[in-house]
């Protein structure tokens, strides 16, 4: 189902930081898929739970081929590299901002069996798994970046 609103910055909500899921319940397995199936109908390339007022560490990110992966209670193990990307945000719509994040990650994330580990190289990928993380612990690409001017 798509999430009918995606909360705007400034929004009290996306300050907040996000619990750790411990329950795969249905609730959750029904947030995994409308997080990838509301930030593809946004035309994002990727969404945290507490976008759409779900403050749990869930998040959906684009894939190179289309596709999206979903990764519970992610975190960032090793890094390497440095990178500077413009970064658009659904939550945020006066436009983009410049951040400096790292190129390769090595992220830690939760299955219902157990814990996982992906390994991150395209720069791309990781920097949007970055940018969801920070939505995690309620920090937005406006604290991080320069703002950059949308053509006119
Ligand atoms: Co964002």
């Amino acid at each position: 189902m798509i999430r009918p609103h995606i909360l705007q910055h400034p929004s009290k909500l996306l300050r907040k930081r996000s619990r750790e899921v411990k329950d795969w319940d249905t609730d959750l397995l029904a947030l995994i898929g409308d997080l990838a199936e509301t930030a593809a109908s946004a035309g994002g390339s990727g969404l945290a739970a507490v976008q759409v007022g779900v403050p749990l560490r869930v998040l959906a990110i684009r894939c190179n081929d289309g596709g999206f992966i979903s990764l519970v209670n992610p975190r960032i193990v090793k890094s390497s590299g440095r990178v500077s990307a413009l970064e658009s945000c659904l939550s945020v719509p006066t436009g983009q901002h410049r951040c400096e994040r790292h190129a390769r990650i090595t992220v830690e994330h939760s299955k219902r069996s157990g814990v996982q580990t992906l390994e991150v190289g395209d720069p791309e990928l990781a920097v949007a798994i970055q940018h969801e993380l920070d939505h995690m612990n309620g920090v937005l690409i406006v604290d991080r970046g320069i703002r950059v001017a949308k053509a006119s």
